[in-house]
């Protein structure tokens, strides 16, 4: 069952021309395709299409001659149509029911419109045809539907025609002027309201831009159409590359698998990742809707106009416009703290997939659902692989590279090869080693040691590296990683050494040095004084680094690093020897005593927060269990709650005049009205004090509760919720109710009601959530709420998912199977923190293991679950 790599194989047809007519309803579509075909492969004979095997096939034509039933196969997912000409025009006719398909694949709909969701292989539940990227077609589309109920058609490209048909129905014609592969595709109808705009290309083309959504959400699309506007102009400025088409199109509809979909000018969106008021959506949840508009805008370029030859190549383009959102928002805020969040869901997410049983590379060689390969690793670890060439060729040469890369490649299905081929060209470097990157799993281990020689001035780093095993891959050869550093002085000052022995060098921030052996000894002469080093700063690889760094050093770093990651960094590091720490007191039964070094660090970090709110709430904020297990060979969950409660609480009552002051402080400068960038860092920083006050006790949960009940924003209201739903207090119900009471006819908002509860660390979360899955507004057809609560319970809350009794597990086990029948892509992505079971005591490991035997052992179980279990118990 198994698809791989190495077993590519250029098609043996092509299709020029797609002629769709879409006879849209309920429960009976008509799809007619006429589809021109040209033989690719010497002496193919056999023209074999993807189709769906709930498809009806109501005729087969070739050259308008209908084909004996005696040259039609149909095994699977596949028709084989035997002895084809040449060169012919292909026509068939299929039947589909959109209102069935609860896959949210193919044509669907949702809240009374009709969408489509093609990436990766839906457009085979829509027509028979050679599903796959390498296939690229101009697309010519006729929509018809009923007129009252569908007044909006849409397709890709330009709508060319449109006009009333008998029987109330209307139609429209759109066409596509660039070849594209099938899973770019989209079609639309529905009764939707437009907020519409425009914008003017570079060059002059002025571009109608449209988002498309229920008419009671019009009002809160502004947001994502700024965005948009925003990354168009980003774009040409960056990389010199414009839109390509008159009109721009974006719908927003509620049930989606993922957040959104990059079709050639008819992007798909969840409503999530649209709709936003600063009374219904947080900072951000803002934030997100302007990188997943930006990200989906990029995909024109990188993914569209060049798209991938085979679906191995995912990270070709995702990888790729992963990092380009990333360097938009880090263009349109705070490039640290934009920083800091990446490598926030990086170490969260990334790392763990990395460490368990579905570690794969960045360019996997083999899947059995492609679905199950939309992860982590080809789209963030895909894209600090980006971020990495970036930081080799620098900004000039990573241009020259995209430069060339579209010279070369614009219109054509490519590979990872091709990509790095035109970033070595363009760039002059060899990128030879560094394409491991692409090939091997697993999170590289750096070690660095360093050593100080006072008398010749000479500072020695010694640098190690290792690569851990992973499913089906031993014995890995070193990385070449570009480690980011600076020595600092005394007074935090950088030193200018000479870099004597080392592949490397000297940049205006400090060094940039190549790790390409197992070990590796770099040598800096001409440092005068005893230097503290500041390492991978920014992140510069995606590695998990140790250093023999005592505390004090760290310490150091954390008050004085000039570079804002890396001071971040020290803290983070520092927190997590200490809760690491307290875990093993913990386990010894001995008291909890929190180092007051750190709790004077923090006070020190606090005193800033008029200068850089932001940063000194990132710097606060404590890393999360999730994050501090990986860090442990069995992750002790019990222990480490306890632990990072106790630094929590201690951290609020030790300071809890100082986050009083911050509280004030903040709230007194909202008040005064400042411009909406100071505003939401006074917020950012402003709830971070009320978390740690509401640790620190009673008066904490009364200011929360004012907050609650006075909130103008759904940042302010949220985050008082938060630390009430935390809280054995009185008020706790009385504010749930009421948001709920608030917020029913927002189904965006009554997601988070939903997971804030499920990540509540109070001790009767699982049976609250057991009983949540009945609450009425609960369901499992809809993926953002299955998400808000399972997702957000399973992967979130690992205290509470992980309880001792398993209840937790049998939960997640039983959803997944009862959204498998549904909805297997959704089911699949509810595996994952199952599959982690080897990090855990023997009883969890035992009742996880159980519950992955139990979901393997149902006999309809769907390939995408199956793979996920299946490899997990391996
Ligand atoms: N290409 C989309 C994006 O990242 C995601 C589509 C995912 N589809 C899927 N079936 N997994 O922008
Ligand atoms: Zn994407």
């Amino acid at each position: 069952q198994a698809i791989n790599l190495a077993d590519y194989r250029p098609p043996a047809f092509q299709v020029d021309q797609v002629d769709l007519t879409v006879d849209l309803a309920d429960r009976d579509t008509r799809v007619v395709a006429r589809l021109t075909v040209r033989r690719a492969r010497a002496g193919a004979t056999d023209l074999t299409l993807d189709g769906d095997p709930a498809m009806r096939l109501d005729g087969v034509t070739i050259d308008g001659e209908p084909v004996a039933e005696t040259r039609l196969t149909r095994v699977a997912e596949q028709l084989t149509i035997a002895d084809v000409p040449e060169r012919f025009v292909l026509e068939t006719v299929t039947r589909i029911d959109p209102v069935d398909n609860t896959r949210l694949e193919g044509l669907y709909k949702s809240g009374g419109i009709f969408c489509t969701q093609c990436e990766a292989e839906g457009f085979r539940n829509i027509t028979f045809f050679p599903d796959r990227p390498d296939v690229m077609a101009r697309y010519r589309v006729r929509i018809e539907a009923d007129a009252s109920a569908y007044p909006v058609l849409l397709s890709n490209g330009n709508r060319v025609e449109a006009g009333t048909l008998d029987g109330g129905r209307h139609f429209a014609v759109w066409e596509d002027p660039f070849p594209k592969p099938s899973y770019l595709f989209a079609l639309v109808a529905g009764d939707l309201g437009r907020l519409g705009d425009s914008f003017t290309t570079r060059l002059g083309r002025p571009v109608t831009l449209n988002i498309w959504a229920a008419r009671a959400d019009l009002d809160k699309c502004g947001h994502a159409m700024a965005s948009l506007k925003r990354a168009m102009a980003w774009d040409e400025q960056v990389y010199g590359l414009e839109y390509d088409l008159d009109e721009y199109n974006i719908v927003a509809v509620g049930d989606f698998n993922m957040g959104a979909m990059e079709n050639k000018s008819l992007n798909v969106f969840n409503t999530k990742y649209v709709l936003a008021s600063p009374e219904t959506a947080t900072d951000d949840d803002y934030d997100h809707i302007e990188g997943v508009i930006a990200h989906e805008y990029f995909h024109n370029w990188t993914g569209n106009r060049v798209t991938c030859r085979d679906w191995f190549q995912l990270s070709l383009k995702e990888g790729l416009t992963v990092f380009r959102d990333q360097q938009f928002s880090a263009d349109m805020g705070s490039a640290a703290l934009k920083r800091i969040d990446d490598v926030r869901v990086l170490r969260s997410h990334q790392f763990s997939e990395d460490a368990g049983p579905m570690a794969h590379p960045v360019r996997p060689s083999s899947y059995i659902e492609i679905n199950n390969f939309y992860t982590t690793t080809v789209y963030n670890k895909g894209a600090e692989v980006i971020r990495m060439m970036h930081t080799l060729l620098g900004a000039e040469g990573f241009r020259r590279g995209i430069d060339l890369y579209f010279e070369r490649h614009d219109g054509q299905a490519v590979t990872c090869d091709d990509f790095a081929a035109a970033m070595a060209d363009a760039g002059g470097v060899d990128l030879g080693q560094f394409k491991l990157w692409y090939t091997q799993a697993g999170t590289p281990e750096v070690h660095a040691e360093g050593s100080y020689d006072p008398g010749a001035g000479r500072y020695t780093l010694t640098l190690t590296q290792r690569v851990p095993d992973t499913p089906g891959q031993t014995g890995k050869a070193p990385m070449h990683i570009p480690v980011k550093m600076a020595l600092l002085g005394p007074n935090g000052q950088r030193l200018d050494a000479r870099l004597a022995q080392g592949e490397g060098r000297a940049d205006a921030e400090g060094f940039l040095l190549d790790l390409r052996e197992a070990s590796q000894q770099f040598v800096f002469e001409d440092v005068g004084v005893r230097p503290v080093a500041s390492l991978l700063r920014d992140f510069s690889a995606p590695v998990r680094l140790t250093t023999d760094q005592s505390r004090d050093d760290k310490l150091f770093l954390l008050a004085h690093d000039d570079n804002a990651f890396a001071r971040w960094e020290a803290g983070q590091d520092l927190a997590g020897d200490l809760i690491l720490g307290l875990v093993a007191d913990h386990a010894a039964g001995r008291a909890l005593d929190v180092d007051p070094a750190f709790v004077q660090a923090i006070e020190q970090v606090i005193a800033d927060a008029e200068t850089d709110p932001a940063l000194v709430a990132e710097i606060a904020t404590l890393p999360s269990e999730v994050m501090l297990g990986q860090r442990m060979d069995e992750v002790d969950v019990d222990g480490l709650f306890a632990a990072r409660q106790t630094v929590r609480e201690t951290l609020g009552r030790a300071l809890a005049a100082r986050w009083q002051a911050v509280y004030d402080a903040a709230s007194k400068r909202l008040a005064a009205g400042c411009d909406a960038a100071d505003a939401r860092q006074q917020r950012r920083v402003k709830n971070l004090a009320l978390g740690y006050l509401g640790a620190a006790g009673a008066a904490g949960l009364r200011l929360a509760e004012a907050q609650y009940d006075a909130a103008t924003t759904m940042t302010d209201r949220l985050a008082a919720l938060r630390v009430l739903a935390n809280a054995d207090d009185p008020a706790r119900e009385r504010v749930l109710a009421d948001f709920y009471a608030r917020y029913e006819d927002q189904p965006l908002v009554i997601d988070k009601w939903f997971s804030i509860q499920a990540v509540s660390t109070r001790a009767d979360t699982v049976e609250r959530v057991a009983a949540l899955m009945d609450h009425p507004a609960f369901t499992l057809a809809n993926p953002n709420r299955v998400r808000s609560l399972v997702s957000a319970f399973s992967q979130l809350n690992q205290v509470r998912f992980h309880d001792a009794s398993g209840q937790g597990y049998r939960l997640l086990a039983d959803t997944v199977l009862k959204v498998d029948k549904l909805n297997p892509q959704i089911a699949a992505r509810l595996v994952g923190p199952l599959g982690r079971w080897r990090r855990f005591d023997a009883t969890r490991r035992s009742a996880m293991r159980s519950e992955l035997e139990r979901l393997v052992a149902v006999s309809d179980l769907s390939k995408d679950v199956y793979e996920i279990a299946s490899k997990s118990l391996a």
